[in-house]
């Protein structure tokens, strides 16, 4: 579905976004923007809406495992996009996923017939998340970052704009979709920015306590990279407490407005149970 408009995209950039969407993530983007969509009262098919927001995750993962930046070989389990294609496919690849994305939210708004105004609001929020001050403005900072000993707070913005804005977007847009009021899609995006924040907790501890075969990518990068990370700042179990803690309040905040429903408790629970 998110690579149906593929035609005419050289056969091996295509190649290489088909190997980069169809290995086997968890699909937690596009699972929570379907609950948030589900919460906030749509009744219509976000499915297609959801791949966009797969799409960018998926690119920033074929980014971030290139050899320039986290130098990894393996991801979801198979070799990265960069060990089978070369890194200039890989780029290319990953940057190409953008503007797909962007089709993706307008094909998907359209066949939902959502007002234009909403569809706008939607492309911003995920075109926002995986701007400069989020996903590319955390990942920049990551980088600089290695081999610095970051305090908490310094640690807490970088988490939150590389991995939290993207999930608090997914969930906003699910929100947008089912046209949400203003109140109740900055309750859905204070849930998502906790969840978030903790979801890369648990990816910092998961890489120190789990093996490569669990989670499908080598363990112990960060340390090798010289990360600044939270197990590190706060042990393991006080890692594991802050992210369980911060999931509490995302879903009190939820809870307050009555959106909470089963799935997204369940998605939320799941952020922090996880063990890959
Ligand atoms: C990994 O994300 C990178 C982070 C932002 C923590 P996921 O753990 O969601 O990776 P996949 O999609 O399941 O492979
Ligand atoms: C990645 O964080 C965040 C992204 C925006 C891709 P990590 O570098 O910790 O993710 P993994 O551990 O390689 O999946
Ligand atoms: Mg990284
Ligand atoms: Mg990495
Ligand atoms: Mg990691």
């Amino acid at each position: 579905m998110c690579t149906e408009s593929l035609a005419g995209v050289h056969p091996r950039v295509a190649d290489a976004i088909q190997y980069a969407l169809r290995s086997p993530g968890k699909r937690v983007r596009p699972l929570l923007l379907l609950a948030a969509y589900q919460a906030a009262g749509g009744t219509g098919d976000a499915t297609r809406l959801s791949c966009a927001a797969e799409l960018i995750h998926a690119y920033s993962l074929v980014h971030d495992d290139l050899p320039c930046m986290d130098d990894d070989d393996m991801r979801r389990g198979r070799a990265t996009v960069h060990r089978v294609f070369g890194s200039r496919t890989a780029i290319l690849a990953g940057v190409l996923m953008i503007p797909l994305a962007v089709e993706v939210v307008r094909a998907s708004t359209s066949s939902m017939h959502l007002p234009e105004s909403r569809a706008r609001a939607i492309a911003r929020a995920l075109l926002r998340a995986a701007g400069s001050g989020g996903m590319i403005g955390g990942q920049l900072n990551d980088l600089l970052g290695e081999g610095l000993s970051l305090d908490l707070g310094e640690l807490e913005r970088i988490h939150a704009a590389k991995t939290g804005e993207l999930i608090a977007a997914c969930v906003a847009m699910g929100a947008l979709a089912a046209d949400a009021g203003p109140e109740d899609v900055h309750a859905f995006e204070s849930y998502g920015r906790r969840l978030g924040l903790a979801f890369q907790i648990m990816d910092d501890v998961l890489d120190v306590t789990a093996t490569t075969s669990q989670l499908g990518k080598t363990s112990g990068r960060d340390q090798a990279l010289g990360k600044s990370t939270y197990p590190a700042l706060l042990g393991v179990d006080g890692a594991r407490r802050r992210a369980q803690s911060l999931v509490e309040e995302g879903l009190a905040t939820l809870r307050e407005r009555g959106l909470l429903t089963t799935k997204l408790a369940e998605v939320a629970n799941f952020m922090v149970s996880r063990t890959s």
